[in-house]
């Protein structure tokens, strides 16, 4: 079972909800996760901790104050030890708690201390979920990146009342749970400039086949385009890396998609947007080889030397970059690599291509870039040019994603 070694703490709160946490434990435990279990003091009013403990097959945490509980294992390494946190039933009470960051019971504490991805499975009378207070402190932690599951619209314990406020169902919260520990096995807890953002990056060369064994190929290593994933990553982004075929290994914390040719590239980029900013990394074929066959081409020493004939392959970046407003990206970054007026030429490739900025390099063959693990950049913009200094690949994409965030943060503020 690959989710054996997942561990959920789940925070328990006081609502009549709470019972359908036994059977949520349950499906749980069946799938292979381990299961701790922390109840508020008002979670124990609805079902025992002795049910709980039996079901976790642990012991139940409840009290903040507890010296033994401290002593042998606090708030603290509670979060620690977890993969997932869940809050189910998530009561209004809770809710707000959590929102403005209180931390006067162990359930709190334990939710304001950890660094772990946090799913809630709100419960609650519809008027409750309905009031202002509610929608603000569900929004705050929706912002704040908490996964919310539910809650569902029907009938209501309380008679005569219906709407929305019901707590998801156990099976649909275990659903959330594997959709939520997917995701953050690849994403980080977003923290830093650029979270909540969508950052889209293309990599590495193209592949455009002659025949099924054959391609037309050229030199980028991928290097610079994963190392920009990599930076808007630790940066806080949601990153997706559309990659042609590129020794480099997948970044952590980044979405993928591994594509052969300009054409895949650009479909997986379309369907990768919306996105706040586009960085086109890729060392994108200009041409496909227009009588590519199905069959591999033969020496037969009778036909005659294959001649391959060339079309232009679409350009992603200008493609993207003339998408109507709403679905263009707000930042459009591109890359020119020129062996000659560098400046030059890029400035009229930032034009002619409609993006925002161009990170020029020179990549004439004594200089080393393509394929190298230095780069000596300058950084093209409406307003002017800005030569960096030589660095190592990283660099140029953390600086680079540094400024890719100050701008989105003014563009937001613009707009
Ligand atoms: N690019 C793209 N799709 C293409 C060709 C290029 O998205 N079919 C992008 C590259 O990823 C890069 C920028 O366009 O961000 C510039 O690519 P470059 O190869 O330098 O320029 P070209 O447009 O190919 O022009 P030229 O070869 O004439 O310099």
């Amino acid at each position: 079972m690959s989710e054996t070694s997942k561990r959920i703490l789940l925070v328990i709160g006081g609502g009549i909800a709470a019972y359908k946490c036994l059977e949520l434990i349950r499906r749980a435990r069946d799938r292979g996760y381990r299961v701790r279990a922390v109840m508020t003091r008002a979670a124990a009013e609805f079902v025992t901790p002795l049910s709980v403990g039996a079901l976790t097959g642990d012991r139940v945490f409840a009290d903040l104050f507890s010296l033994d509980d401290e002593r042998e294992i606090g708030h603290i390494r509670l979060s620690r030890e977890a993969d997932l946190i869940v809050v189910a039933p998530a009561t209004a009470d809770l809710l707000a708690k959590m929102a403005g960051g209180h931390a006067d019971d162990l359930a709190t504490a334990v939710l304001l201390a950890t660094d772990k991805p946090v799913l809630v499975a709100p419960a609650m009378n519809p008027f409750m979920w309905r009031h202002p207070a509610t929608r603000r402190n569900v929004a705050q932690l929706a912002a704040d990146g908490i996964a919310i599951v539910g809650p569902n619209s029907g009938e209501m314990a309380e008679r005569n009342e219906a709407g929305p406020g019901r707590m998801a169902e156990p099976h649909e919260i275990l659903a959330a749970i594997e959709a939520r520990l997917a995701t953050t096995a690849t994403h980080r807890m977003a923290k830093g400039p650029l979270a909540g953002r969508h950052v889209l990056i293309t990599s590495g060369p193209t592949h455009e086949p002659i025949d099924p064994v054959r391609y037309i190929a050229n030199r980028s290593s991928g290097k610079q385009g994963h190392a920009i994933a990599a930076a808007a990553a630790a940066l806080g982004a949601r990153v997706t890396l559309v990659s042609g075929p590129s020794a480099q290994p997948d970044p952590a914390g980044v979405d993928v998609i591994h594509v052969e040719s300009a054409r895949d590239m650009l479909a997986a980029v379309e369907a990768s947007l919306p996105a706040d900013c586009a960085v086109f990394a890729a060392a994108v074929a200009d041409w496909r080889v227009a009588n590519a066959t199905d069959e591999k081409i033969k020496k037969d020493g009778k036909s005659r030397t294959p001649r391959l004939e060339l079309v232009e392959n679409p350009d992603i970046l200008r493609t993207i970059a003339n998408e109507p407003p709403g679905r263009r990206p707000p930042l459009v970054i591109g890359f020119a690599a020129e062996t000659e007026n560098v400046l030059e030429y890029a400035r009229k490739k930032r034009k002619a291509k409609g993006c925002d900025w161009i990170v020029a390099n020179d990549v004439s063959p004594e200089t080393g870039i393509m394929g190298g693990d230095r780069n000596t950049v300058h950084l093209i913009t409406e307003t002017g040019v800005d030569s960096w200094p030589e660095m190592d690949k990283p660099a140029v994409a953390r600086v680079l994603m540094e400024r890719a965030a100050s701008h989105l943060l003014t563009l937001t503020a613009t707009t």
